[in-house]
């Protein structure tokens, strides 16, 4: 995606993002952070951090945790909030996850997470991450992911774009583990879990969501059942959004 709508649109969610529960829950924000093999006194990088959730949630299991994001407005919301729950050892900066401004080996591990599916290059950005994690460190990577099957992709696809523009591609796990493979990497761990979101409040979120909400009511309407890698339900608890999402732990040899 043009690096001005990324810039764009989280601007627009930095706030709503940092508050969304989804972005906080156990599922996907505790088991990332549980998944991490981060060793005390080690130094990680969180790329394209947000607000800060994943480098402050591990900032109590390292020594350091500097977290990197392309949007000025999200980079302020993580130091206001790592200041705010008093954490010392978090420090963040804008910068692009697909050319660091980091020299090699410079960190002990690296996260990234829900950051590929905006980038239309996220190779690169793994290719990064290797590069500026030390041999022997780890690399890790969460996103939600996609059908293999093209017809459901694409479906899947027009509905995250035209909810928020900034959405390039969500990948299925195979994919997800090539880019792993061809930066060298050998994947130690992999988990696929199944998410759960308020659908009201993931399209409120979205600058295009409000605007798009008839054009995606008739592309649910289109696919149903839906594919279980994007479904809307009402199990009594109101519309929920269930996706799934795969961690990746990947170790640098
Ligand atoms: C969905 S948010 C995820 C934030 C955070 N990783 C988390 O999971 O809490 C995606 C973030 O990726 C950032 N981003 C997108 N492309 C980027 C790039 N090329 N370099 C750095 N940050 C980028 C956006 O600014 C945004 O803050």
């Amino acid at each position: 995606m043009e690096p001005d709508q990324v810039v764009r649109e989280f601007t627009h969610q930095s706030e709503s993002f940092n508050r969304a529960p989804v972005m906080r829950s156990a599922d996907t924000l505790g088991r990332l952070v549980d998944l991490i093999p981060a060793a005390p006194g080690e130094r990680w990088l969180d790329a394209a951090c947000g607000p800060g959730l994943v480098a402050r949630g591990l900032a109590p299991r390292v020594g350091e945790v500097h977290g990197v994001d392309m949007t000025p407005a999200m980079v302020e919301v993580a130091r206001r909030e790592a200041a705010a729950e008093g954490i010392g050892n978090a420090t963040f900066s804008v910068g692009d996850a697909t050319a660091l401004d980091v020299a090699d080996a410079a960190f002990d591990g690296a996260v990234t997470r829900f950051s590929l599916h905006h980038i239309p290059v996220p190779g690169r950005v793994v290719e990064e991450l290797a590069r500026v994690v030390r041999p022997g460190g780890a690399i890790v990577v969460g996103d939600h992911v996609t059908s293999p099957d093209g017809g459901e992709a694409a479906w899947h696809e027009e509905i995250e774009r035209l909810r928020d523009p900034s959405h390039w591609a969500c990948l299925p796990p195979a994919r997800l583990r090539a880019l792993g493979e061809r930066a060298g990497l050998v994947l130690e761990r992999e988990e696929e879990i199944p998410i759960s979101i308020d659908f009201e409040e993931w399209i409120a979120r979205g600058s295009g969501g409000p605007g798009s909400a008839g054009l995606i009511a008739r592309a649910l309407a289109e696919r149903v059942p839906a594919p279980d890698v994007f479904r809307v339900v009402d199990r009594g608890d109101g519309r929920r959004l269930e996706l799934r999402y795969w961690i990746g732990v990947w170790r640098r040899a």
